[in-house]
């Protein structure tokens, strides 16, 4: 078992990684002090699966608990579902003090943590993260969202949890999809701060997409530990150095809108982004065509998505409008400079992102 802790202040936590650890939680739940009463957020999927472990190792430490089922899809993240879910809440929360628990992905996670974050003026709120990608990325860092009709996580706040407990046994459920989908973010890691991951990437991405235990508890450490260091340094994104953890999300989140969330799902679009933005990167030199190959071949052999299909050109431009960190009429892209090295740039010509996305068709 292994600690990180992400240290911010009075909002600092810890982020627990280990195999099988599932009957341990109860008792670091408990050392926070923040109540008996467990309001867990979680799917169907999920809980078929392990939505009586959970139960088990907390009533065996007298949590009550109660589960609410979501819909299992992006569309979860919605205002309409958080606001009926935060009246069930209220039903609940009778002479209690209640905290929540996201138990799932990361559409669980930015739900439950946008409730938390809103109900009374925020309540504290645990991630029990079920998801690769959620385990490496979304658990950390207090990033909330539900999405609009309009765009992608546009409504959400900055809003840590007290814990984030991630079991890798809970990954051996997922199918081999959503496994590239998180291999998607341990990838960006590697290019955008770790030479070594990238290396250990490309010997080892087989026994990844296999689900070996050894390889996957290895890239939740070392993944959950650099985001730890890039949040407890810029929490709420204001100094251009959390900005470095989109890299290939400007043109991914556009792919994802889109496609209407149907299509490719949020680590494959990322994958899709990260080949944009890495080709925008040699077309301004930053890094040179072994580089750009180098990174290709990585997302080629995770087996995610190297060309896009089924997604409208015109409608991906259309939708990286949306992209957050536009400022005013400026776009701002994350770059690569080589493995494990960015550049934050703004105002990058149309045309160049055209032409880096149109050999992705
Ligand atoms: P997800 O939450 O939709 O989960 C993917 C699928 O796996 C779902 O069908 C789910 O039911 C299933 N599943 C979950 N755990 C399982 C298990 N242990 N066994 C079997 N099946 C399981 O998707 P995701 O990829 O985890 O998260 C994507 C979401 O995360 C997007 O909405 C994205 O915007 C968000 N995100 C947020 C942040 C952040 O910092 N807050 C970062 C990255 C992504
Ligand atoms: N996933 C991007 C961030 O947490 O900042």
């Amino acid at each position: 078992m292994k600690i990180i802790k992400l240290k911010l202040k009075d909002r600092s936590y810890n982020i627990i990684t280990g195999r099988n650890i599932m009957n341990r939680l109860a008792s670091y739940i408990s050392e926070l002090n923040i109540g008996k009463d467990a309001y867990i957020i979680t799917n169907s999927t999920i809980n078929r699966n392990y939505g009586k472990l959970l139960s088990k190792a907390l009533k065996k430490h007298k949590f009550n608990v109660r589960f609410k089922l979501v819909k299992d899809t992006e569309a979860s993240k919605s205002i309409e579902t958080a606001s009926l879910i935060i009246k069930d809440i209220a039903n609940f929360d009778k002479k209690k003090r209640i905290f929540i628990i996201a138990f799932g992905g990361g559409v669980i996670g930015d739900l439950a943590g946008f409730i938390a974050s809103i109900y009374k003026r925020g309540i504290p709120y645990v991630h029990v993260p079920t998801t690769l990608l959620a385990q490496v990325d979304s658990s950390i860092g207090g990033k909330t969202a539900v999405d609009l009709r309009e765009g992608k996580n546009l409504l959400g706040a900055f809003y840590q949890p007290r814990l984030v407990f991630s079991d890798t046994a809970l990954l051996k459920t997922l199918s081999v999809r959503q496994i590239r989908s998180g291999l998607a973010e341990v990838i960006k890691y590697g290019i955008i701060k770790d030479p070594q991951l990238f290396g250990y990437l490309e010997k080892n991405i087989k026994a990844m997409l296999a689900s070996k235990q050894s390889a996957l508890g290895f890239i939740v450490g070392r993944c959950s530990h650099i985001k730890a260091l890039i949040v407890q340094q810029d929490e709420r994104e204001e100094k251009k150095i959390r900005t470095i953890l989109n890299f290939g999300h400007t043109i991914g989140h556009a792919i994802e809108a889109a496609g209407n969330y149907a299509g490719y799902n949020h680590g494959e679009a990322i994958a899709l982004g990260m080949m944009a933005a890495s080709r925008i990167s040699e077309k301004r030199n930053l890094i040179n065509s072994a580089t750009l190959q180098r990174i290709e071949n990585l997302i080629g052999e995770a087996g995610l998505p190297t060309s896009i299909k089924n997604v409208p050109f015109g409608n991906i431009i259309k939708s990286h409008y949306r992209d957050k960190k536009f400022i005013g009429s400026r776009n701002r892209f994350v770059l690569t400079k080589g493995i494990g090295k960015t550049v934050i740039v703004d105002n990058i010509p149309l045309n160049i992102i055209k032409e880096a996305l149109k050999r992705l068709f």
